[in-house]
Parts: C-alpha cells; sequence; structure tokens
C-alpha cells in the first residue's frame, strides 16, 4: 500500500463502517478508479469532492455495488461493511443496498403516492407486519427527512406532485425507510435552490447521528459545512483523505490546493 496516502490511522477501528483497499474501476478500457483506499467512519460526514469525471460518481457506487447495473463496468479490490466484503458471491445486493442506501443527483420519486414511495422498500423488504406498523415507518422516515409537517395531510398524492426540494427529502425519506446504515449522496443539491439545499444540508447533519453518510458535491463551500472527513479525487487516483478541516485550510498536495482555490477543475 501506498505510505503516502492519507488514510487516517488514528480512528478506533471500531468506528469504521466501511473500509475499501486498493479498488480499481474499469469501463471498459477506461480505467475509472485507480487504487483507491479509503475509510468511511461511522456517524460521520464524509465528502468527496475533486473535478468533473475524476471518478466520484464511480467510487461511490463501488460502495453499494450499484456498478454491477452498469454492463462494462468492472471493479476490483476489497471493499468491507462493518467487516464482511461486499462483493462476496453470498451477499444480495437488494439486500446490501437496503443497508447503504443511496439518493441521486436528480430527485427521482416514482410514480406512486407520497406514502407509497416511503412504504416501497419496507414493502419488499418486509419490514412491517400489518398496516399500523408500516404507517408508522413511513411517519418516522418522513419526519426524519424533515418532510412530515409537508407531506401529512397529502400522503395520498404523487410524489411527483411535491416540489424539488421537497422531492428530494422523499427521496431520504425513501432511503431511511429500509433502515440503512449508510446513506450515499450524489450531489443531492445540484438541482436545488439555495433555501432547500439549506435543509438538506441540516437534514444531513442530523442523518450523522445514525447513520455514515457519503456526499458526492462540487460546492467546496457544501463540503466544508456539512463534512467532518473531505476526499479529493483527482483522474481517477484517490489524491488526499482526510479531516476535513485539514483539506481546506492545509492540504498537503499542490493538487489538491490548485482543486479548493479554484486553479484546476
Ligand atoms: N457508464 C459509464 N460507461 C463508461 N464510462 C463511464 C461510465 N460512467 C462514468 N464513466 C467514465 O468514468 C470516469 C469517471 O466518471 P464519474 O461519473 O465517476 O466522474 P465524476 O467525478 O462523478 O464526474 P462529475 O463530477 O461530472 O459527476 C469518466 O471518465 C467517465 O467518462
Ligand atoms: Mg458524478
Amino acid at each position: 500500500m501506498n505510505d503516502m496516502r492519507a488514510v487516517e490511522r488514528d480512528v478506533d477501528t471500531n468506528d469504521l463502517k466501511i473500509t475499501a483497499r486498493g479498488v480499481d474501476v474499469f469501463y471498459g478500457d477506461t480505467h475509472a478508479i485507480k487504487d483507491v483506499d479509503v475509510d468511511i467512519v461511522d456517524n460521520t460526514v464524509t465528502a468527496f469532492i475533486g473535478p468533473s469525471g475524476c471518478g466520484k460518481s464511480t467510487f461511490l457506487r463501488c460502495l453499494n455495488r450499484m456498478n454491477d447495473t452498469i454492463d462494462v463496468a468492472r471493479v476490483e479490490g476489497s471493499i468491507m461493511l462493518d467487516g464482511e466484503d461486499i462483493y462476496d458471491p453470498k451477499v444480495d445486493p437488494v439486500q446490501l443496498r437496503a443497508k447503504v442506501g443511496m439518493v441521486f443527483q436528480k430527485p427521482n420519486p416514482f410514480p406512486k403516492s407520497i406514502y407509497d414511495n416511503v412504504a416501497y422498500g419496507p414493502r419488499i423488504h418486509g419490514l412491517a407486519k400489518d398496516k399500523a406498523a408500516l404507517d408508522e415507518i413511513v411517519e418516522k422516515s418522513l419526519r426524519r427527512a424533515a418532510l412530515w409537517d409537508e407531506a401529512k395531510d397529502r400522503l395520498d398524492q404523487p410524489g411527483t406532485g411535491l416540489s424539488g426540494g421537497q422531492q428530494q427529502r422523499l427521496c431520504i425519506a425513501r432511503a431511511v425507510a429500509t433502515n440503512p446504515e449508510v446513506l450515499l449522496m450524489d450531489e443531492p443539491c445540484s438541482a436545488l435552490d439555495p433555501i432547500a439545499t439549506a435543509q438538506i444540508e441540516e437534514l444531513i447533519d442530523e442523518l450523522r447521528s445514525r447513520y455514515s453518510v457519503v456526499i458526492v458535491t462540487h460546492s467546496m463551500q457544501q463540503a466544508a459545512r456539512v463534512s467532518q472527513k473531505t476526499a479529493f479525487f483527482h483522474l481517477g487516483e484517490l489524491v488526499e483523505f482526510g479531516e476535513t478541516g485539514h483539506i481546506f485550510t492545509n492540504p498537503s498536495d499542490p493538487r489538491t490546493e490548485s482543486y479548493i482555490t479554484g486553479r484546476i477543475g
């Protein structure tokens, strides 16, 4: 392993939720992720930053095997969740994605009611024994996503009828409804206005008390506001990874400094 790599060594290994080691991703002949090591710490927000095309989304998708759905993608290396290899053939990717939930750039509610959007995961995973239990999960998830007050009187109306920011919170409610342990968010605020963005950022900070959150963002301000750890990617490599405050005030690598000061990207 490359000693220059700034994987944090000072955390108690009990706090490690995900450990990725020597991860490579190929799309056909394109080598999109090159020998990346990352530790995701529990109850922590980790930001992935870097110029467009550097591999942030590709690496994020490795963490819940979403790259499985891309025919030409090939993932190598090891990714452990709570010490278990998520690429083991025994692991069911659908179960894995309930544990490692994902929120995308563009809010993508199902063409169903608000209630059914949130109830979808719990139903397919058999998490509720009856209607009352399902109602409870739906309410709890919408509350956790800070959408309950706006949605409680219109649960039977289509999720697509909500505003963009509300739709994104609905997608967060849908993701938390299956009791995930990790939430992956790929530029979750890029389609939102500043007020909705501020709401989602506040929510991310609250979600951290229960989950590990990994967020891809193009906004350095957002990374600085919401995350405790930051990983800077460049051309498929993980250039630098460490405490967010440190990365933004005293980066070790000139490429990180160029990016955060706006010279590359
Ligand atoms: N489905 C795919 N098929 C082939 N190549 C892909 C695919 N998805 C991504 N790539 C390539 O992999 C590299 C990394 O892309 P990725 O989408 O991970 O970057 P990113 O850092 O998320 O960029 P952005 O900030 O623009 O979202 C790029 O060269 C991209 O063209
Ligand atoms: Mg991306």
